[in-house]
């Protein structure tokens, strides 16, 4: 899978984490930035970048991170087609795919321990997105303003 990946300042070392464990899982990675963990950013600019990406194909997923994984989630968002879902376990990661289709993952940097993300990403990009009525709702959330 080829997923993009964004943070600031305060999602950095978890974004070089989790980057780590998608290429040593043979993923290929979109990293967004922030490149620099010393310079304070924004987030609003990460989330939209990396929701973006996600809808102009440069990824089949993003994974967004900052301090709580809050605002970079609402940036995100923000992009049209955008699902982006804040997860603090596996459950809600695999609940987030399944029944969601949420097409980026949200974590805080401050939140979540390194073990426990990884974990996270795991269910995230492997479970499917089980369709049915769950895609009736998800076409429903599209077709609002
Ligand atoms: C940065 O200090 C912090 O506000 C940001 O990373 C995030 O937690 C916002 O939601």
């Amino acid at each position: 899978m080829r997923i993009c990946i964004g943070s600031d300042h305060a999602g950095f070392d978890l974004k070089e984490a989790v980057k780590a464990h998608l290429l040593s899982l043979g993923h290929e990675v979109e990293d967004a930035g922030t490149h620099d963990p010393g310079a304070s950013v924004d987030y609003p600019d990460y989330g939209n970048l990396v929701g973006s990406n996600v809808l102009a194909g440069l990824g089949d997923l993003g994974i967004v991170i900052c301090g709580t994984g809050i605002g970079i989630s609402i940036a995100a968002n923000k992009v049209r087609g955008v699902r982006a879902a804040l997860c603090t376990d596996p459950y809600m990661a695999r609940m987030a795919r399944a029944h969601n289709n949420a097409n980026v993952l949200a974590m805080g940097g401050r939140v979540v321990g390194v073990g426990l993300a990884l974990e996270i990403v795991d269910a995230f990009l492997t479970t499917p997105f089980e369709g049915g009525r769950h895609g009736l709702r998800v076409e429903k959330i599209e077709s609002q303003i």
